[in-house]
């Protein structure tokens, strides 16, 4: 049984004050959840990331958004943050391979695949971001797109225990579209069969693949009931701690 991922992506959200109160509220909601049945995560910028990690809590997992390409822990590497030094600031998690990311930085499937290899390789989680354009979707070519990213972003060393996929349309991030549960269906399936090729059938078993893009309080009971979701990434809905949890709650 794949134990289920709610995840907050805060994006570029967050100055000091708001962040650390965000984290006090949500970190104070979650855990006071008895025995509860899902994981949290959430994933402030790197600018509070090391003050919400500081935030006593027991059961929230804390993650960045991103982490440096270099295999190197330090270095002549302007504006990157290590694996090392995102570890160093008490985070457990990241993501990696966001479609902003891939879009704004040009970040490629090999770019994505090195840095989740740093990351794991310094003791990180990872949720590898994949999901296909408007465009490519209109011209009939999610699951090409969507497998290959899977092929090419997840690196040898990836398992179901320190990497999990998340599969979010460009189209349905921050645009309140989202896919039919048909599509999500068919896509979770395909993503877990090209798991299954590269990894292994017991790695693909094991490994949580979530759904992102414009998940609300409205929509989640559906998205994360349909078969292989095991979880979702959220952006907008985590900024408030009433939509994260209402998300949550549905997983109760
Ligand atoms: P959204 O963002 O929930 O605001 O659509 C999701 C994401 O980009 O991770």
């Amino acid at each position: 049984m794949r134990r289920k991922l709610i995840a907050g992506n805060w994006k570029m959200n967050g100055l000091k004050a708001d962040a650390v109160a965000l984290a006090k509220a949500v970190f104070e909601k979650f855990d006071s959840v008895a025995n509860c049945p899902f994981d949290v995560l959430v994933c402030p910028p790197m600018n509070v990331l090391g003050y919400v990690a500081d935030v006593p809590h027991t059961s929230v997992f804390v993650g960045a958004q991103d982490v440096a390409e270099t295999t190197k822990p330090n270095g002549a590497f302007t504006g990157d943050v290590s694996a090392a030094m995102v570890k160093d600031l008490g985070a457990t998690w990241t993501l990696v391979g966001h479609s902003e990311r891939r879009t704004y930085h040009n970040e490629t499937d090999a770019v994505v695949r090195q840095k989740t290899e740093n990351a794991i390789n310094n003791g990180l989680t990872v949720v590898i971001c994949i999901g296909e354009t408007l465009e490519e979707r209109e011209a009939g070519k999610a699951l090409e797109v969507v497998t290959r990213q899977v092929r090419e972003s997840t690196p040898a060393i990836a398992n179901a225990t320190n990497c999990v996929l998340a599969y979010e349309p460009v189209w349905a991030i921050g645009t309140g579209k989202v896919p039919t549960t048909a599509d999500v269906a068919e896509m979770h399936a395909a993503i877990r069969a090209e798991v299954a090729k590269n990894l292994g059938a017991e790695v693909a078993e094991g490994m949580r693949i979530l759904y992102g893009g414009s998940v609300k309080p409205e929509n989640a009971k559906e998205l994360l009931g349909v078969e292989n979701v095991d979880g979702a990434l959220i952006g907008g809905a985590s900024l408030k701690v009433e939509s994260f949890w209402a998300i949550a709650e549905t997983q109760l």
